[in-house]
């Protein structure tokens, strides 16, 4: 049965938690259900900066975006976009350039559906309820052809969402199939979590995640890296995310390093 929200897209079924709203519960937003806070407090209990961990991905996610900017680049497609919370991509960009496109794509119902309530009467932003493994399905798309120009550098964003594809899907392989989408001069921003640091507790949250509607797969710094073939990755490489550009904005330098990032150009 869904909770009396008006956000509850209908049909929704509340009782399987899903990572949208996990997350947003571990960064304290208010798009979660009781079957999410479960195993949200239960992360919390195996990984006691689990927050931290969300806020530092999070929070590099707001700073490949400034850098893409810096780079020129004013269209961007958020793959695994997440229930929108504060410093949304849009809001980055369009405060500094209102006419930047920004396309958002994610499977999740509540993160479709919220998004599509704060980008009400907004002409250049657009969600799509799709899945990202499936290229084709999100290349071919209506919104994403309206407001992506692909003969011109994109901002492709995959932030913390290639730790729910399987190996079977083939990571790498998605990756490199939105890469050769965008033209030369494109950025590709990645993140991944890692249990490289702490296997025994990040053990208890893949296990905490296996019976939500996406399990996780965390893989180390070695398994990550071929995910920017094609690409020259810009400095300081694939680091743990409060190493990378902490000139451009609250990196959380002491923070957890669990989450392992990168930006790559393509070439
Ligand atoms: C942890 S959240 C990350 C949100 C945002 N990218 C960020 O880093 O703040 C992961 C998101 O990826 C979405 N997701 C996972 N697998 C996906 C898939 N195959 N296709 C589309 N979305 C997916 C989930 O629904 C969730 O909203």
């Amino acid at each position: 049965m869904a909770e009396p929200f008006s956000w509850v897209p209908a049909g929704i079924n509340t009782d399987v938690p899903s990572a949208a709203r996990v997350y947003d519960f571990l960064l304290g937003g208010g798009h979660n259900f009781a079957s999410d806070r479960v195993v949200g407090e239960k992360v919390l209990q195996v990984l006691r900066d689990g927050r931290a961990i969300a806020a530092s991905n999070r929070s590099f996610m707001r700073r490949a975006v400034l850098l893409m900017m810096q780079h020129g680049i004013d269209q961007f497609l958020d793959l695994g976009s997440g229930i929108p919370t504060v410093g949304n991509v849009h809001e980055i960009v369009q405060q500094e350039k209102p006419d930047a496109r920004v396309v958002y794509v994610d499977y999740d119902e509540v993160a479709v559906s919220h998004s599509q309530l704060i980008l009400e009467g907004n002409e250049n932003a657009g969600v799509v309820q799709a899945d990202m493994c499936r290229p084709q399905d999100v290349l071919s798309d209506p919104v994403v052809k309206d407001l992506i120009d692909f003969s011109k550098p994109v901002g492709l964003l995959m932030v913390a969402v290639l730790h729910f594809v399987s190996d079977e899907k083939g990571p790498a392989e998605v990756v490199a199939r939105y890469r050769d989408a965008v033209p030369p001069g494109s950025l590709i921003a990645l993140s991944h979590l890692t249990a490289d640091f702490k296997p025994q507790e990040m053990g208890s949250v893949v296990e905490a995640m296996k019976h939500s509607r996406d399990p996780m797969y965390f893989r180390s710094l070695e398994q990550f890296q071929p995910m920017f073939a094609g690409m020259e990755v810009l400095e300081p490489g694939v680091v743990p995310a409060p190493r990378w550009h902490a000139e451009l904005g609250p990196a959380g330098e002491d923070g957890p390093e669990d989450v392992y990032v990168g930006v790559g150009r393509k070439v």
